[in-house]
């Protein structure tokens, strides 16, 4: 997958040369570059913002260096990468703003089908509108939520989104049976999971996970990801499809105090 950045603080991103990001970029999975917006103004004080039609506080990232910069990233004729057979040659250009969609794991199911991401990094109170209305005349545009919070700007969205997304593509993962597993990969959280000792300050793990018996940790497993989904994330346990959950499933949230959702109840 090719990406590429654009911010006024390149060196946000020096923590993707480490661990297993890093090591993609060294083995090719991921070509990454990052880009100085500054490099795109042409002003002897490299002006990238202005004060705020309309009036209010803070500044505003002004149209100019971003529109050049989109020219040179995602020009209209095909890159030297050449137009792939089956996919678009235009970027998917990805905005990160509180004002965005929720950044979620089915998103970044989906950016890692893509094959080539475009970042651009706001900061002070955005960037103009028209930059980014321009760009979804050519490429699709997609402004994108970390959560309901406000940074200092999209840099550190873009970090969480590049991990989230470059641990799906194929072969960076050692085991990617693990994905299978995971928080959200079902629309559940994951069980709590431990290692040795069997017992460390008083505290034992759970005798089932020491039995040996994969059916009986399977079940356990299901039922403690139920309960806890259903208690800390009443959200996520609401949007769970009744047929996925079976008589145990229902035995179990039963037991944990929660009524499961109503519907047709899965063999
Ligand atoms: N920029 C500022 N706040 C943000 C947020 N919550 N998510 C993504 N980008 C942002």
């Amino acid at each position: 997958m090719r990406v590429d950045v654009v911010s006024i603080f390149p060196e946000y991103f020096t923590p993707l040369d480490l661990s297993l990001i890093g090591r993609a970029r060294a083995n090719g999975v991921l070509r990454l570059a990052v880009h100085d917006l500054r490099g795109w103004t042409h002003d002897v004080h490299r002006t990238v913002d202005d004060t705020p039609y309309g009036g209010g506080p803070g500044m505003v990232m002004r149209p100019e260096p971003w529109g050049a910069a989109l020219d040179a990233l995602a020009p209209a004729e095909p890159t030297p990468d050449g137009p792939t057979p089956d996919g678009p040659t235009l970027p998917r250009l990805l905005v990160p703003s509180p004002a965005g969609e929720p950044f979620t794991q089915a998103m970044a199911h989906e950016l890692a089908g893509e094959s080539h991401l475009l970042f651009a990094c706001g900061r002070y109170e955005g960037i103009d509108q028209r930059v980014l209305d321009h760009a979804a005349t050519r490429m699709r545009v997609t402004e994108v939520s970390l959560g309901d919070y406000v940074l200092f700007g999209g840099e550190v969205a873009v970090l969480v989104i590049l991990e989230a997304v470059t641990r799906l593509l194929p072969g960076v993962l050692g085991n990617a049976g693990s994905l299978d597993e995971e928080s959200h990969a079902h629309g559940l959280l994951e069980a709590p999971m431990y290692t040795k000792p069997a017992a460390w300050r008083g505290h034992e793990v759970p005798e089932v996970l020491r039995s040996g018996d994969h059916g009986r940790i399977a079940r356990w497993r299901r039922d403690e990801a139920l309960a806890r989904t259903a208690t800390r994330r009443p959200d996520m346990f609401a949007a769970l499809d009744p047929a996925s959950l079976d008589k145990r499933d229902r035995a179990a949230l039963d037991r944990a105090g929660f009524q499961a959702p109503p519907g047709h109840v899965a063999k």
